[in-house]
C-alpha cells in the first residue's frame, strides 16, 4: 500500500504526529510520502491508495494551507480512503462545550472545502511555551491555567496520546486492505 501523509503545523506538534504515523505505517510494510502541505500543492493523489491529512487549531481555525489543499484536491480525496487528524488542545480535555466547538469547526471546514474525510480523529496536541512569542505565551498561559490547574506553565507539555494514536492509525490502515 502507498500512502500520502500531508500536514500543516504552526508550532511543530502536528509535524511530530505526522512523522510518528509515517514511521509506524512504514514499519508495517507500506510506502509513505510525507510532506508539509505547503510543499505539496501539485501532488497527484491518484498515485496513492490512501491519504492522511493533518492540521492544528489556532483561534478556532485550521491552517489556511490545509483548507486550500483540501479544496483544491477534493475530487481525488473523495475517491480514496482518507483520515483527517484535527490537532488541538480542546481534544485534550472532556469539556462538553469544547467538544461541541470541535464538531462545529470540523463541520465548517467540511462545508468550506467540500472534503468529507472518511475518518476523523480529534488528537490532543501540545502546550509549547518554548515556541510561543510573548502574545501567544500570555494567551496560552491563561487557557492552560484554566483547563489544567496542575500544569507547570513554564514548560512544554505534550497531551498527545501516542498509544491511542497508534491504535487509531493501525485500525484505519487495516480498513484499506479490506
Ligand atoms: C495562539 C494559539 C491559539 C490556539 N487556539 C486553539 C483553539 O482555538 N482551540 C484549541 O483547541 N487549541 C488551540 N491551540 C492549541 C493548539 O491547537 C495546540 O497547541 C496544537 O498542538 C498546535 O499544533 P501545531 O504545533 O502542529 O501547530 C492554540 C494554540 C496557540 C499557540
Amino acid at each position: 500500500m502507498k500512502l500520502f501523509i500531508g500536514y500543516a503545523t504552526s508550532e511543530g506538534q502536528t509535524r511530530k504526529i505526522a512523522r510518528h504515523i509515517a514511521d509506524r505505517v512504514v514499519d508495517a510494510g507500506h510506502a509513505v510520502e510525507l510532506a508539509p502541505l505547503a510543499d505539496a500543492a501539485d501532488v497527484d493523489l491518484t498515485r496513492f491508495d490512501g491519504a492522511v491529512l493533518g492540521g492544528s487549531l489556532h483561534a478556532g481555525q485550521y491552517q489556511k494551507v490545509l483548507s486550500e489543499f483540501a479544496a483544491d484536491h477534493v475530487t481525488a480525496l473523495a475517491a480514496m480512503p482518507t483520515l483527517f487528524l484535527s490537532v488541538s488542545l480542546a481534544a485534550a480535555g472532556h469539556d462538553a462545550e469544547d467538544w461541541r466547538a470541535l464538531d462545529k469547526i470540523l463541520a465548517d471546514f467540511q462545508d468550506a472545502t467540500g472534503w468529507v474525510p472518511g475518518q476523523v480523529a480529534q488528537v490532543a496536541g501540545a502546550y509549547m511555551p518554548s515556541e510561543y512569542d510573548v502574545f501567544r505565551r500570555f494567551v496560552m498561559r491563561r487557557i492552560i491555567a484554566a483547563k489544567d490547574p496542575e500544569a507547570d506553565l513554564d514548560w512544554d507539555h505534550e497531551y498527545t496520546d501516542w498509544d491511542g494514536l497508534d491504535a487509531l492509525v493501525d485500525g484505519w490502515v487495516e480498513t484499506l486492505g479490506s
